[in-house]
């Protein structure tokens, strides 16, 4: 089941999920708090079992939805869990008067890539050291990928 997160109640449950997915380079809990102080920021969990196994956030900036995460717990992978939470931010994107979608995402990073891709988003070119660590893809490098919505 895909919710929209409106408040912190299920912000620590996000911060494992940072953990479990993005290593050293994980938002803290601080971070992850003032995605709910932002009137820019929208937040979907899929939650399973009252679980949150998978989130999304972005950010509504005039026309454009900024996709910030896209995380799923290792054990509920390849279900379309990411794939469903990207269909109902665009959904609610368009809602907010956004007509394209953006992202960033290390160029190392396959399954990210290939799932962008599978969703429509396409590679318009690549921001070199975008990224402040190299640990996890070996790349500090980010294609900046777009999608008409
Ligand atoms: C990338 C990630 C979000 C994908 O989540 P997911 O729920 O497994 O993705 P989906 O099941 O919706 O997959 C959709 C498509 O993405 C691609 N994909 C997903 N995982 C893949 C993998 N391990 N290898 C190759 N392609 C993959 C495939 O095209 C897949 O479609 P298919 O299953 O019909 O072949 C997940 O692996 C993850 O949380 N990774 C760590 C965090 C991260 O890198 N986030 C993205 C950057 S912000």
């Amino acid at each position: 089941m895909i919710v929209k997160l409106n408040s912190t109640e299920y912000v620590d449950s996000l911060l494992h999920l940072e953990n479990l997915c993005f290593d050293s380079e994980a938002w803290n809990k601080r971070a992850l708090k003032e995605l709910f102080e932002s009137t820019l920021a929208h937040v979907f969990a899929y939650i399973e079992k009252e679980m949150v196994v998978g989130y999304l956030s972005f950010f509504a900036i005039a026309d454009e939805m900024q996709i910030a995460t896209v995380a799923v717990h290792p054990d509920f992978r390849r279900k379309g869990i990411a794939s469903s939470l990207i269909e109902s931010a665009e959904v609610c994107a368009k809602q907010n008067g956004c007509t394209i979608g953006e992202l960033e995402v290390n160029v190392n990073n396959h399954k990210a890539v290939a799932l962008y891709q599978k969703m429509g988003y396409k590679a318009v070119g690549v921001r070199k050291n975008f990224y402040p660590k190299d640990k996890t893809f070996g790349s500090k490098d980010g294609y900046t990928m777009i999608k008409q919505l």
